[in-house]
């Protein structure tokens, strides 16, 4: 078998270690790929290819970088269907939804090409007679972009694009769950005319590749999305070193369901957004915020429509929820169901590890609803990742607002209802970074900032042209004539 290398330099190398891993696809758990496996040598070589093409890269026109990313927004489009193909079987969402994933890296390389020609600085007046004021953005220099397996093209995409077109170079350490994907992603941006040594590949852990790259002091700047406990540690570190850091780590993300929503409506809103990707989105609605009025009926509602979900593997067309990532995975999610159960909320639907006899290999969880659930719980306060539903019952939208905005994390929220002050009020109320109305929590578009609140990050928005306060700099010019 073919072993998945790195990408450094312009080359195609493995790993000098001479270790390897094996990635699995999770719905049936056949192989998908013999992998690399890097250490801090291989991190200290990416990072030197990357500063040595700063150099050049960001000298390059931004219209003439601009060519180049469209050329990436091309290539993907061509190659989307073997990329979703490769992403479901490696990471298990349903093909639909890495068709979605893929558009998004092409959307967002799109974005970012046309930002090519404007990248705004401003002039203002100087407050002194024969002064010129103005501004301009210069790119930070190398910039890490740490990614997540859950959207293996996209959030990469993301974080490349718009470092690209600013002028920055790229190391990019993808999810170990979805290497072959991450490798599948760079070799289209090589075969797009992204010079060597722009953007460079290091397949490997967090603990010895993250922190290599962290460490490495011509690492400008990180990007990173995954985990609350691996994020908050690698800002720590990357602290200690005065780094520039963008997190994204997840959500606890509610939808609110008022006495007058189309319950028809919410409820498409609720299974999409809970049980898409498996719940394994950090925008995943895992909280039902419901007025009691209407409360028995929507359970009544979910639960014929969760039971009528598909579960298998997600190359099957009529399949609707396809694996959770791993067994480990699995373990966490139901003992999370476990805790529920214990803290007294009620089960209605699911609950359990699912075996599929076509697929014995696969990890598999039924979707879940909790019923009865107090906000406190647990199992409403912290990130389970997974197809797990909990319904808190409220009398007020008052009380719903103040129930969305107790957690820990701050991503995405929605309300369903019919009265336009209750949507303006909830627009203005919700404290998450983003906010739907009438429709679910998932579904976030290239062109609007996306980024949390609270513990889902610190400050930063990737995408749109928010991402440009993270990967370049400021320089404020005086002209004296
Ligand atoms: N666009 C994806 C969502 O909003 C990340 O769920």
């Amino acid at each position: 078998m073919e072993i998945i290398k790195n990408y450094i330099n312009g080359l195609w190398v493995e790993s000098v270690t001479a270790r390897t891993f094996t990635s699995t696809n999770p719905a049936t758990g056949e192989v998908v790929g013999l992998v690399t496996l890097s250490g801090p040598e291989d991190v200290r070589q990416a990072v030197d290819a990357a500063a040595a093409a700063f150099n050049t890269w960001r000298k390059v026109p931004a219209p003439e970088r601009a060519e180049i990313i469209m050329n990436i927004s091309n290539k993907l489009s061509e190659h989307k269907e073997e990329l979703a193909q490769l992403l479901t079987t490696e990471m298990g969402k349903v093909l639909h939804e890495a068709r979605g994933d893929v558009q998004e890296a092409i959307d967002i390389a799109a974005y970012m090409a046309g930002e090519g020609r404007r990248l705004f600085g401003f002039t203002t007046p100087s407050e002194l007679k024969n002064k010129f004021c103005l501004t301009m953005r210069d790119p930070v220099g190398v910039i890490a972009a740490i990614s997540a397996w859950n959207f293996p093209v996209a959030i990469p995409a993301w974080k490349i694009m718009p470092a690209l077109i600013a002028g920055n170079t790229v190391v990019f350490k993808p999810a170990s769950e979805a290497a072959a994907v991450g490798a599948a992603f760079v070799k289209i941006l090589a075969a797009a005319g992204v010079p060597a040594g722009v953007v460079n590949l290091v397949i490997g852990s967090g603990s010895e590749v993250g922190n290599a790259i962290v460490d490495n002091p011509k690492v400008k700047a990180i990007s990173f999305t995954g985990s609350t406990a691996t994020g908050t540690g690698l800002y720590a570190r990357a602290a200690a070193l005065n780094k520039r850091v963008s997190l994204e780590m997840g959500g606890k993300n509610a939808i609110i369901v008022m006495n007058d929503a189309d319950l028809d409506l919410a409820v498409d809103g609720i299974v999409w957004s809970a049980y898409g990707t498996t719940g394994q989105r950090c925008t995943a609605c895992s909280r039902v915020i419901v007025h009691k009025d209407v409360k028995e009926e929507l359970v009544k509602k979910l639960v014929v429509r969760i039971k009528e979900l598909k579960i298998g593997n997600g190359l099957d067309a009529s399949v609707d929820v396809g694996p959770v990532i791993n067994k480990g995975q699995l373990e966490k999610i139901h003992e999370y169901v476990q805790i529920g159960v214990a803290e007294g909320a009620k089960l209605v639907a699911g609950g359990q590890i699912t075996a599929i006899s076509s697929l014995p290999g696969g990890s598999f969880y039924l979707p879940t609803l909790f019923d009865g659930v107090s906000r406190n719980m647990r199992i409403a306060q912290e990130e389970i990742f997974g197809p797990v539903l909990s319904v808190i019952t409220i009398d007020s939208l008052e009380e719903a607002i103040d129930v969305n905005n107790d957690t820990a994390f701050g991503l995405s929220s929605s309300i369903y209802t019919a009265n336009i002050n209750a949507a303006f009020t909830a627009m203005r109320e919700l404290t998450t970074g983003i906010v739907y109305i009438n429709a679910g929590t998932t579904g976030a578009e290239v062109h609007l900032p996306f980024g949390g609140t609270r513990g889902t990050g610190n400050g930063h928005r990737e995408v749109a042209n928010a991402a440009f306060e993270f990967c370049t700099e400021w320089k404020s010019v005086y002209v004296d004539y």
